[in-house]
């Protein structure tokens, strides 16, 4: 088919650390070289009001929210996002990659302080209703993540502070999201080189989006 390149909507997901960051923008650097307009974004935060939100959950005492709270903090810049960043992008056929999207509000929010996911889930249709054509769940053993991430600790250590322990259920629990969406989700293998990896993603990317 000829004419205008189709939008895409692609999503990075994994623990902190994994390398989720370094991956999503060696993808976008791949596409534009390959000629794809490319938005290359994260969660929480991408447009600016988002990125006032992000401030707000990502700083401070770890106690400052329920995860009640967060979930509708999350969702909320995530609406944000999506309405001034994705959807502009996706209806102009840019292809946009997100570090983080909604996968990781069913995971941080949904299990890690009781079970919330149905509750993620309803807010989750109600106010966002879209899911990524395409995500890479970058998998990665949860002490190696938590020292690359504790490696470059700043202040947005609100998560990071829960420690290994949270590291591992994360882990698990992306891994289960993947067999859940596995229409979606590919998993990929963190614990190799940075070009390995990237060649790996470019690989999947390019035989979705064709
Ligand atoms: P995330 O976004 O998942 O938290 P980052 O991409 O920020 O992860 O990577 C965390 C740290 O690990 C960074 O310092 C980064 O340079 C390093 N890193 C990323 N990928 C690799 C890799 N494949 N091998 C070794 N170190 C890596
Ligand atoms: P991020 O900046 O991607 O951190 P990292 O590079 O360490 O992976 O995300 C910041 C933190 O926000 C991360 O610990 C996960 C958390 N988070 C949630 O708890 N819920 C969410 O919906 C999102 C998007 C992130």
């Amino acid at each position: 088919m000829s004419g205008a390149a189709r939008g895409a909507f692609i999503s990075f997901e994994g623990i902190d650390g994994s390398g989720k960051s370094t991956q999503a923008r060696r993808l976008a650097d791949h596409l534009r070289a390959s000629g794809r307009d490319v938005v290359l974004t994260r969660e929480p935060g991408g447009s600016p009001g988002a990125e006032d939100i992000r401030r707000l959950v990502l700083e401070g005492d770890p106690d400052r929210w329920s995860a009640e709270t967060e979930i509708l903090l999350f969702t909320a810049a995530r609406r944000d996002h999506l309405e001034k960043t994705i959807r502009p992008a996706l209806a102009a056929g840019k292809v946009v990659i997100t570090d983080r999207f909604a996968d990781s509000t069913r995971l941080y929010q949904g299990i890690t302080r009781g079970d919330l996911r149905g509750v993620v889930d309803r807010l989750h249709s109600l106010m966002i209703g879209v899911e990524p054509d395409l995500t890479f769940i970058v998998d990665m053993d949860p002490a190696e993540g938590l020292r690359r991430a504790l490696a470059r600790r700043g202040a947005e250590e609100r998560f990071e502070s829960f420690g290994e322990a949270l590291q591992v259920r994360m882990r698990d629990g992306f891994l289960a999201l993947a067999a859940e969406f596995p229409a979606r989700c590919v998993v990929i293998d963190g614990a190799r080189s940075v070009e390995t990896v990237a060649a790996d993603i470019a690989a999947v990317a390019a035989r979705r989006l064709a």
